[in-house]
């Protein structure tokens, strides 16, 4: 049997090209622009990481194309229903990224609370000659008060890590959740009554219509002038344009995001340019552990989905 040839989209290391073997092999995402149509006839799955947009259209490139793996949880760059109608699995990694990004969300957090980046530029530049206690004066995370937009899996672990930094923790999502509130000490706040009191707020939903630019002008003249935002959901989560102009303005204290719409963004956005954002290159699942679970379960998706059998980790495609 020949071996099927899984398209992969970003080049990733070695030990994924392994993971493959020896029934499939890969090929390089350029097959797209430069492949000729035989070749893409061979291409039986795809695997995903840097979010492209799949739609039908591009699945009707591919005519045999069987299985869709998503190196991560976010699936909300492929088109499910178009998938459906053409017989097309589609998988993801449930369960691999919430601790990782979970702890990158705590990290941004105390980064931009406790002024991290500017602290390191200045200890590392010739200013800092003498130690001074007035400089870089930032908030306390203890005590203060944690806003999580979105208690899902991540969310949750969230609030887990918070607890430990005894913050109060409001969580705002669709539906209320009594388990999560005698679990997680967590009590249940409007968006407008959340953004009002937090001094953190962080973004923890997945990028869907409802939640495309659900922090606006609006939602952000309701923070607090001293609160700071974090984002690690998805870039078209908070509309930039509007982040750009409270934050140029001090209207709030700062941000801190992990993710871009466009990402990365162009390279002179104006966002690069303010002292108050801490900006990272999508890192929240970045941790080798997390990484390695995730290859694996995306594989295991990929061989399962060849051979015509449910995928172990399917994304519910209706
Ligand atoms: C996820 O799991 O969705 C991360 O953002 C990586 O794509």
């Amino acid at each position: 049997m020949p071996r099927s040839l899984i398209l992969v989209d970003v080049p990733l290391a070695s030990f994924i090209e392994e993971l493959f073997a020896p029934d499939c092999r890969s090929g390089p995402w350029s097959l797209l622009e430069e492949g000729t149509m035989e070749s893409l006839q061979e291409v039986a799955g795809l695997f995903l990481y840097g979010h492209p947009i799949i739609d039908g259209p591009f699945m009707d490139r591919l005519p045999n194309l069987k299985v869709i793996s998503n190196f991560g949880v976010g699936i909300d760059h492929v088109d499910l229903a178009a998938a459906a109608a053409r017989g097309i699995a589609v998988g993801n990694t449930p369960g691999a990224v919430e601790g990782a990004t979970a702890d990158l969300t705590m990290a941004l957090l105390l980064a931009s609370a406790r002024n991290l980046v500017a602290g390191d530029r200045f200890a590392r530049g010739p200013n800092f000659r003498y130690y001074d206690p007035s400089l870089f004066l930032g908030r306390e995370v203890h005590g203060s008060t944690l806003g999580i937009v979105g208690l899902g899996n991540i969310g949750r672990e969230v609030a887990r890590r918070a607890r430990g930094f005894d913050m109060r923790i409001l969580y705002h999502s669709r539906h209320r959740k009594p388990e999560a509130e005698s679990e997680l000490g967590v009590e249940y706040a409007s968006l407008r009554e959340l953004l009002e009191q937090a001094h953190f707020v962080t973004l923890n939903v997945p990028m869907t219509p409802e939640t495309r630019h659900l922090i606006g002008e609006e939602q952000l003249a309701w923070m607090r002038p001293d609160g700071i935002l974090i984002n690690v959901a998805r870039g078209g989560v908070v509309d930039h344009e509007a982040l750009y102009r409270v934050l140029a303005d001090k209207r709030i204290a700062g941000a801190a995001i992990d993710v871009t719409e466009p990402e990365p963004l162009p390279r002179d956005h104006p966002l690069l340019r303010l002292t108050n954002l801490v900006i990272t290159p999508h890192l929240g699942s970045a941790g080798s552990r997390t990484r390695l679970r995730m290859a694996r379960m995306t594989v295991d998706n990929i061989r399962a989905g060849l051979q015509g059998m449910p995928l172990p980790y399917a994304v519910k495609q209706f």
